[in-house]
């Protein structure tokens, strides 16, 4: 059984900060961003909270699906930047939408969120006939969780949201879901501090034992290392399944983290360039939204078409990796 996305909408902030921005903040330039990152510039959420823009996206989804929100079933909601420990971004944004029928819940897979968490409402409505609609929404203001003074880091990221309405289906879907926890330690924002003891008998060596609470600290050679792997193989163990090739592939749909692992991953996989949708020039690295505003936009463009093969391959902290190939 496959789903069939029946509507997109995206909502990013209106302030954006450009690469000569933030050479008020840190020793940078935009020739180095450019040229090592692809991006430009991104928008940045300042006062609005992350459901909030959830919320945006989710209603436009909805709209563009056509349908009403009370027959949504389920709100899956991905996010690494959530404004609470507790509720969940998904039980507001489903009250938000007036999705007043639906369960709801959260999902932390990190920048692989989405395709972590649209594979999780197929196999919901793969079990649960009573099921019509589901909302998948990725929401994320990765800001408020960086550290302004690290150059290397906060260059990177931007906000934004986006969220898909979908439905089962007859079409084509296969996909494959992984995490490489033996690298958590090159990516992580701690929300609590750890007992010393704890930490020594841990295998989870920690590599940032003075990182501030809440604030993203990564090894970014580690984590480019991982990503250009980690991409190919997504697209390869969901296709295996499905008997399928590269050249059955209509668009590529890449986690947007920089240009340079994009290109790597294409190369790798023996794909154009021009077959990979990229817009993280203009969003940055919005971690679980970056698929879906890629996504979004490039369906609006009317750059990806109905009845075309789309590839979804995301990476991302835990380290988490994976792969949807899904008829549009
Ligand atoms: O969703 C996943 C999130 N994370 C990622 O995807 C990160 C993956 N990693 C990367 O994208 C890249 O490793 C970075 C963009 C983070 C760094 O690019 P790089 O080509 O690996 O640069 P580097 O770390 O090797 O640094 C080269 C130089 C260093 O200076 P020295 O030591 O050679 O003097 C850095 O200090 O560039 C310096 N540098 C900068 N210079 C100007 C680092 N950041 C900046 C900056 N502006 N913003």
């Amino acid at each position: 059984m496959g789903i069939s996305i029946l509507g997109m909408g995206r909502y990013v902030p209106e302030q954006i900060l450009t690469n000569d921005d933030f050479t008020r903040f840190v020793e940078t330039n935009d020739e180095w961003i450019r040229t090592r990152t692809g991006i430009t510039e991104r928008p940045m959420a300042g006062w609005e909270p992350t459901w909030y823009m959830g919320k945006q996206a989710s209603l436009r989804a909805v709209e563009a699906a056509g349908i009403d929100a009370e027959d949504i079933g389920l709100v899956i909601s991905c996010t690494v930047t959530s404004d609470f420990l507790t509720p969940s971004m998904a039980s507001v944004i489903q009250h938000e939408v007036g999705a007043s029928n639906a369960a709801a819940f959260d999902l932390n897979a990190a920048c692989s969120g989405f395709v972590y968490a649209l594979d999780t409402a197929r196999r919901f409505l793969e079990t649960d006939d009573s099921l019509k609609y589901v909302l998948v929404v990725a929401n994320e203001a990765l800001s408020r969780f960086l550290d302004f003074s690290d150059r290397s880091s906060c260059i990177l990221f931007g906000d934004g949201a986006a969220a898909a309405i979908v439905e089962r289906s007859d079409k084509l879907f296969s996909s494959a879901l992984r995490s490489e926890g033996s690298g958590a330690k090159y990516l992580c924002a701690r929300s609590l501090n750890v007992a010393p003891e704890v930490a020594q008998e841990s295998d989870f060596e920690d590599p940032f034992p003075e990182a501030p609470l809440h604030k993203l600290q990564q090894n970014g050679k580690e984590v480019y290392k991982f990503a250009t792997q980690a991409l190919p193989k997504s697209f390869e163990l969901a296709a295996e399944k499905i008997n399928i090739t590269k050249d059955d592939i209509d668009w590529f749909v890449p986690h947007q983290a920089n240009v340079r692992i994009i290109e790597t991953a294409a190369k790798k996989l023996g794909v154009p360039m021009e077959k990979f949708i990229v817009t993280l020039g203009h969003y940055g690295n919005t971690s679980s939204a970056s698929i879906p505003l890629a996504l979004c936009e490039a369906i609006e463009k009317d750059i990806i078409k109905r009845g075309q093969t789309i590839a979804l391959i995301g990476f991302g902290a835990g380290l988490t990796y994976g792969g949807i190939i899904m008829e549009y």
